[in-house]
């Protein structure tokens, strides 16, 4: 048993990062049985989890959507905020009752939660039923971990890194966009984030090892990649090689994939040379995801942030001088310990300045073992909650006065499937990210297509598909 250590975890290890092929156990011992994965938290995590379902396919289990039919249950859980934790916590006492009728059922709890210590000793003491706990080091070891499973419970967490495996069985949600990991972990010890400890430090993986994955997707007939990082723009800061994520940009950009997209981007780390490179290619999307989280400076700082309100401003206009038709999103929170009135309507200022494409918004969650977590707060619950309110508002209108610039203009959409609107409307995006529902276009699943947009609303578009005429 290895249970998590914070501690452990905060003390970086000067151990070099080793890369590793990935084990890919493969073994008919779960033909015929089925897997039940629930995914909770960012798009890392659902890219983890295509990695859990390659795992499970190997050992031979198939995937169902429905808890009670399954022969093992994988929750893939976040720790981002406390209501994520209470969600994972609420679902384990579904399993709890499933189990007390299905004796053989295998239940594994990983992902960023069970990096935290506390939740794991909560795991061992008062989830017994619960048969795996693994973390966000060694998914690699899942395979071994489930063929190896009996009814005692086993924690297996690593605190202190993991190596970079290479050459993983994924099993990928989608035929025609695809999520490609381009580093782990973070190095920015934002005072506010659980990131960097239930993540561990930055490794990058080699940009050979990038480029080939992105080149057989290609051949694959992938349309779209998004290359994933929690700071893309930092990738390559811990190779030796002198690579940095402009080169890796570029390098991609080549390969001539349709879409290449970006997420997330650090203000701190986006240098001009990365802004030339995304004006420059026509296959690097225009879109970007760049977390303000406030717009005080005072706040910024002592959110480890490491620009000023100014200097944010800077960079937002600098974009969007360059990047011709460029779109920003952003993330902010409210209610960080002791934020005054004044520093929400400077955040306001900067949100009515930038004019966001979009926003996640949060309230302020403390986390356990970050530095933000042991400053007393004074600010009330409720006026967080009124700020919050009053900043979505504000997000909202911006959102819908972008998407009424869309009105009757043709854009190129990559549908990605069938519509929540309706049986007949199929969805997909812009290059600029907005979500489209498109009259006309069954056939046209994994196609980039031409999309008249006919009404605007502030989360979506409605278009109809532009049919060809051949003279
Ligand atoms: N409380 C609230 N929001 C947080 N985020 C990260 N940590 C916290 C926290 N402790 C938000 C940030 C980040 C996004 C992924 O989640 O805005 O960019
Ligand atoms: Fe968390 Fe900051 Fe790293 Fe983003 S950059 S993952 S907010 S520590």
């Amino acid at each position: 048993m290895h249970l998590p250590n914070l501690k452990e975890a905060k003390i970086r290890s000067n151990k070099e990062v080793k890369y590793l092929e990935a084990s890919n156990i493969k073994s008919d011992k779960f033909k015929n049985k089925r897997y039940f994965l629930k995914t909770y938290g960012c798009q890392m995590n659902v890219h983890d989890s295509e990695e859990i379902k390659g795992i499970l396919g190997n050992l031979g289990f198939s995937e169902t959507n429905t808890l009670e039919e399954s022969d093992i249950v994988v929750l893939n859980t976040c720790a981002i905020r406390e209501n994520a934790h209470d969600k994972v916590f609420g679902f384990l006492g579904r399993v709890k009752h499933l189990k007390r009728e299905k004796k053989d059922l295998i239940v594994c709890v990983g992902g960023c939660m069970t990096q935290q210590e506390s939740v794991a000793t909560l795991l061992k003491e008062k989830y017994p039923f619960v048969n795996i706990v693994f973390g966000t080091h060694n998914i690699n070891d899942l395979g071994k971990l489930i063929l190896d499973a009996n009814n005692k419970q086993e924690i297996e967490v690593y605190s202190i890194e993991g190596n970079v495996y290479e050459g993983m069985d994924y099993v990928r949600d989608s035929k025609y966009s695809a999520w490609v990991n381009i580093m782990y972990g973070c190095d920015k010890f934002c005072t506010y984030c659980i990131v960097p400890y239930t993540r561990g430090k930055q490794r990058s993986r080699k940009i050979e090892e990038i480029i080939r994955e992105v080149k057989e997707l290609k051949k694959q007939g992938y349309q779209e990649i998004t290359l994933l990082g929690q700071n893309v723009n930092a990738y390559g800061k811990d190779l030796k090689e002198g690579y940095d994520f402009a080169t890796l940009l570029t390098k991609t950009a080549e390969i001539g994939i349709p879409r290449i997209r970006f997420v997330t981007s650090h203000p701190w780390d986006f240098t001009d040379e990365m802004i030339d490179i995304i004006a420059k290619y026509d296959n690097v999307m225009p879109y970007i995801h760049l977390p303000l989280q406030s717009g005080s400076t005072n706040i910024l700082r002592l959110m480890g942030r490491r620009y000023t309100k100014e200097e944010y401003l800077t960079l937002y206009n600098k974009i969007k001088e360059r990047v011709p038709n460029v779109s920003i999103t952003t993330d902010i929170i409210v209610g960080f310990p002791n934020e005054s009135e004044e520093d929400f309507n400077e955040t306001l200022e900067v949100v009515n300045n930038c004019k966001f494409d979009g926003a996640f918004t949060f309230i302020y969650s403390p986390r356990e073992g970050t530095p933000a977590s042991k400053i007393k707060d004074s600010v009330d619950i409720k006026i967080k909650e009124k700020r919050l309110q009053i900043l979505n508002e504000k997000i909202n209108e911006y959102s819908l006065m972008h998407n009424k610039e869309y009105l009757d203009k043709i854009e190129k959409v990559l549908i990605i499937g069938h519509s929540e609107k309706g049986l007949n409307k199929m969805c997909g995006y812009t290059e600029t990210m907005k979500l489209v529902n498109v009259d006309g276009a069954i056939d046209d699943i994994g196609k980039i297509i031409d999309v008249k947009i006919t009404a605007t609303k502030s989360f979506s578009l409605d278009g109809e598909k532009v049919i060809k005429v051949n003279n």
